[in-house]
């Protein structure tokens, strides 16, 4: 349980993180837009993150990062979903997607943590995300934060294809 007033952090998602992200990642509305499936146990949710933060597992031209979200209010703490990168070494681009639980939708809670995360990304030019359409609250979210179609969206798959240069991050106007 949060308050309104909150303030949002971002920490890398380790080992242990899967107890407390399991309850987030269950609601259904959550996967209207994505590929991936809910989990379906604590364990098989651990097993995907061991993959997601095992060295070894991305090409040898990407680098993955991972981060859980919280809220923190007056009223207490709560882990509210998670953020991810992953940064094409040879681009100097990372492809961003982000989670977050329905119940906190609404409140700026994702806005919040994508710019933690855009923080985190020092030395990397450029940020992307790949969004359905439809997805209208990943969309505003993107706009919100600065990002504009590319040239080649929609793509092939027919998603739309955002864009952001990092070189001139943080922007202090898009800040609060
Ligand atoms: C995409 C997703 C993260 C967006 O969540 P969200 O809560 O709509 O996003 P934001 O944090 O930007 O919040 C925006 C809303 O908060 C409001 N808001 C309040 N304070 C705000 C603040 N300080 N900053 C930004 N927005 C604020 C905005 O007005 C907007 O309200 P609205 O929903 O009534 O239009 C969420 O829908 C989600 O997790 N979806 C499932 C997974 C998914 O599809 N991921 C993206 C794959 S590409």
């Amino acid at each position: 349980m949060v308050s309104e007033l909150s303030e949002v952090t971002i920490e890398p998602l380790r080992s242990g993180h899967g107890a407390l992200l399991f309850d987030v990642l269950q609601a259904d509305a959550i996967y209207e837009f994505l590929d991936e499936r809910r989990p379906e146990s604590v364990e098989q949710l651990e097993q995907r993150h061991a993959f997601m933060l095992d060295p070894d597992s991305p090409p040898d031209d990407q680098r993955w990062l991972n981060w859980m979200v919280t809220e923190r209010g007056d009223l207490g703490s709560a882990v509210v979903g998670t953020v991810q990168a992953t940064v094409m070494l040879d681009s100097s681009t990372a492809v961003i997607a982000y989670i977050i639980s329905p119940e906190r939708w609404g409140h700026g809670v994702a806005s919040a943590a994508v710019r933690l995360m855009l923080d985190e990304l020092d030395g990397v030019a450029s940020a992307r995300a790949y969004i359905d359409p439809a997805n209208r609250r990943s969309v505003a979210l993107v706009e919100r934060l600065g990002f504009t179609p590319t040239a080649d969206s929609p793509n092939d798959d027919g998603d739309l294809v955002f864009e952001r240069s990092l070189v001139d991050w943080p922007v202090k106007s898009l800040q609060g």
